[in-house]
């Protein structure tokens, strides 16, 4: 678990949920609640909203117990259209309120606008915090010149294989957790011999040394699997850890990789 700087607890370890669709999403949603994880990462964008929710209530776990988290759509960027978002999002989601809702991404024009719409929610007391999403230092700096809250989460793309020290820095001077996205860089590097190696020295899998890794740098992660069985190994990380060494040897697989866009043409 981790504190953010309102106060609101949430787990440091979630489930991402995009790309997976229906009862393909439900059915995920209803083995992650079975193995333990509490928090949901969705989206507008994902269109799964609906279902996902629909597990949520109905797999037996108190509403109080599980964080969702779901972000603003770029289509409805802006003052206006981000607050009627929201309201569509809950419906969807079926909740009285959503715990986390993002930014998802820094568009140029509008991104001030939808903030200031998310401080408004804020305050209504329809989401208990509030965040942004791939907002690089650049966007980080800007942001602070306008927000009268700070984020709660930042949530980027992050990995060994992306390890954006920048970002950690800043994030933990203000505050802001860090969360990873793509933690798993999406299996690219799971033959990487050097992790590999470091796996089966601690007789792990590669993913679960990137899972660990994040979260020993105090980063939230929130892999995605729809297999019971990866959904497992992946929430399987809290009986072992890295030793310094380990931690630096991965620190130094940083080649800038990215699976998902670079935000900063949005700059
Ligand atoms: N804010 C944003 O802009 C943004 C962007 C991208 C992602 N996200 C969020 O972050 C979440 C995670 O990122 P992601 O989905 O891009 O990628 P990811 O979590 O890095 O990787 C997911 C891929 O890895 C596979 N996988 C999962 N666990 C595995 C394991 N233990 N062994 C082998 N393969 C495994 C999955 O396949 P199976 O399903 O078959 O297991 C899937 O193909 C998303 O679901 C979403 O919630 C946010």
């Amino acid at each position: 678990m981790t504190t953010l700087n309102n106060g609101v607890v949430m787990p440091l370890l979630g489930l991402g949920v995009y790309d997976i669709y229906g009862r393909d999403a439900e059915q995920t949603v209803e083995w992650a609640l079975e193995i333990g994880y509490r928090l949901f990462d969705t989206a507008a964008m994902y269109k799964n909203e609906t279902p996902v929710g629909h597990a949520l209530r109905h797999g037996g776990v108190a509403r109080q117990e599980i964080f969702i988290t779901t972000k603003v759509h770029n289509d409805d960027h802006g003052y206006d259209a981000t607050l009627r978002a929201f309201d569509l999002s809950l419906a969807r989601l079926g909740c009285d309120y959503i715990d986390l809702y993002l930014v998802h991404w820094p568009l140029t024009q509008t991104r001030q606008q939808t903030w200031k719409a998310l401080e408004t929610l804020y305050a209504q007391g329809k989401v208990r915090a509030v965040g942004v999403a791939n907002y690089l230092l650049p966007f980080l700096t800007e942001l602070a010149t306008y927000a009268n809250v700070v984020p709660a989460v930042n949530q980027i793309e992050f990995s060994p294989y992306l390890y954006l020290t920048d970002e950690l820095r800043y994030c933990r001077q203000h505050q802001i957790q860090l969360q990873a996205y793509s933690p798993l860089i999406r299996g690219q590097r799971f033959d990487d011999p050097r992790l590999l190696t470091l796996a089966r020295q601690y007789g792990r899998t590669p993913a679960q040394l990137l899972i660990r890794w994040a979260l020993q740098h105090g980063v939230s992660a929130i892999p995605k699997s729809a297999s019971r069985q990866r959904l497992a190994e992946n929430f399987d990380v809290f009986d072992f850890s890295l030793s310094p060494e380990s931690m630096a040897r991965m620190d130094g697989l940083h080649e800038n990789l990215r699976v998902v866009d670079d935000p900063t043409p949005m700059l």
